[in-house]
């Protein structure tokens, strides 16, 4: 039995789906622990790629339950739709659960972070976050100013009539919201569909644990993105580390074997933020155009640049990483050498190494110290096709060499590695050191 936790060690988008979905073989529960319509998980296919906004990878395996869990913002007409086309396409093959404490994300709460980010931007321009504007802020604050309806809420039709009117009486003065009326008849009716896969999820999956069954938890977004850890106020509304899965699913830190953070071989980010080993000039452009870099779910061009171990060390020590999963190493194929941000320079002329300043304002003015290593040849289909036959050990020397010094330099092993975007492109290398296993507390003898 193990219960694995999926991290993104970034600012999103490092393929986590892909990964995800690669471990989720083997899995019988696959939990997405936070976060709503702002991820855009894409599992590429035999048959075609699949973009998952709110429903977790474990839908598209037979005999898998995909849990959308208690830490999450739903949108329930949007997650009607994702389930929809799946099935459209004959690839909803697993189970679909929707834990009655997710929180219902509603075209209010879309109004209302549009609204919001605009009003910082009027401010001052750099204060826009630029957030999806999927409405994700606006719910997580109802969700603790405790104004919110949960997805169980959406079985009881008076109780629903009730929480709606509430939550609308607090936006009185947000212009453009939909008729309240017209938003209670549609969610009325989505209730009706929805309520057959909402139930209670954390009983079920403590009985699973109890039992000695694969239970994955699906991280959306990442550790740099977290609303405590990460870059605030350029962050998202959850908490997308380690300790945010084991909130947003009911899991106790005690049952989790392995925590896998995810890293692209190069960093990319979205929206607003500081980003000290941005490359704006051609580089940029080559890292956007060859890897892809555009954003699954609202379209937009990622900002690129170069690995920074800054992040890595950061994410390592605030998720408790047993092994990192490094992907899209295929992407830098080719070139002469890889630069790798290893340290800052601040403004006051002291050094980041460990630790990420907690001002943004720092972050912004930081200096990146690289170090340049030797780059790898492209990957050509022969090469792919080698190390799917040969395994880790057809990877080429200077790519170990990559590998190893994030190892080195973040104490963490290398698990897995991404070199292309199908299921099949992932290799698993026999770590050495091999991942650490997150202490689990003794037992108690009184
Ligand atoms: P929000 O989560 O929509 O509030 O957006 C806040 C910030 O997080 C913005 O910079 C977004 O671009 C970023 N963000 C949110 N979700 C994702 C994601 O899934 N991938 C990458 N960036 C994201």
């Amino acid at each position: 039995m193990t219960v694995r936790i999926v991290i993104g060690a970034q600012f999103g988008d490092e393929a986590k789906g892909k990964i995800t979905d690669y471990l989720a073989a083997d899995a019988r529960y696959v939990v997405r622990t936070g976060g709503g319509p702002n991820a855009g998980h894409s599992i590429h296919l035999p048959e075609g790629v699949v973009v998952l906004h709110q429903l977790a990878c474990g839908v598209l395996r037979h005999g898998t339950v995909g849990v959308s869990g208690p830490g999450m913002v739903v949108q329930p007409f949007k997650f009607e739709e994702e389930m929809q086309d799946l099935e459209r396409r004959g690839l909803l093959r697993g189970e679909v659960v929707l834990s009655d404490r997710a929180h219902v994300l509603l075209p209010v709460h879309e109004v209302e972070d549009g609204w919001e980010d605009d009003l910082r931007a009027k401010t001052n321009p750099a204060a826009a976050i630029g957030t999806t504007r999927r409405g994700i802020g606006p719910a997580y604050a109802d969700r603790a100013g405790r104004w919110g309806l949960r997805a169980g809420d959406l079985t009881r039709p008076a109780i629903l009539k009730e929480r709606l009117e509430l939550l609308y009486a607090t936006k009185a003065h947000i212009p453009g919201l939909p008729p309240l009326p017209e938003l209670l008849s549609r969610l009325s009716e989505v209730a009706g569909r929805l309520a057959p896969l909402i139930r209670p999820t954390e009983s079920m999956l403590w009985d699973a644990v109890d039992r000695g069954e694969n239970i994955l938890l699906e991280g959306a977004q990442s550790a740099l993105l977290d609303v405590d850890f990460g870059t605030y106020p350029y962050v998202t509304s959850s908490h997308p580390t380690s300790a945010g899965a084991l909130v947003g699913s009911g899991i106790p830190p005690t049952a989790v074997d392995e925590v896998i953070g995810v890293t692209k071989a190069y960093t990319t980010r979205v929206g607003g933020g500081p980003f000290p080993t941005e490359e704006t000039g051609e580089m940029g452009e080559f890292l956007r155009r060859t890897g892809g870099e555009r954003g699954a779910t609202t379209g937009r061009d990622r900002r690129c640049g170069w690995l920074d171990l800054v992040h890595l060390r950061y994410a390592a020590r605030l998720n408790g990483l047993s092994s990192f999963a490094v992907t899209k190493v295929d992407v830098l194929g080719g070139l002469d050498e890889v630069p790798v941000g290893v340290q800052y320079v601040l403004p006051d002329g002291s050094t980041a190494r460990d630790v990420l300043p907690s001002q943004s304002d720092d972050l912004a003015h930081a200096q990146p110290v690289y170090e340049r290593l030797p780059g790898w040849p492209e990957f050509h289909e022969r090469l792919k096709e080698r190390i799917r036959r040969e395994g880790a050990r057809a990877l080429p020397a200077t790519l170990r060499r990559f590998l190893d010094r994030i190892t080195e330099e973040t104490g963490v092993p290398i698990e897995y590695v991404g070199y292309g975007p199908s299921r099949d492109d992932t290799v698993r290398l026999e770590p050495n050191p091999p991942p650490r296993r997150p202490p689990r507390l003794a037992a108690w003898t009184g």
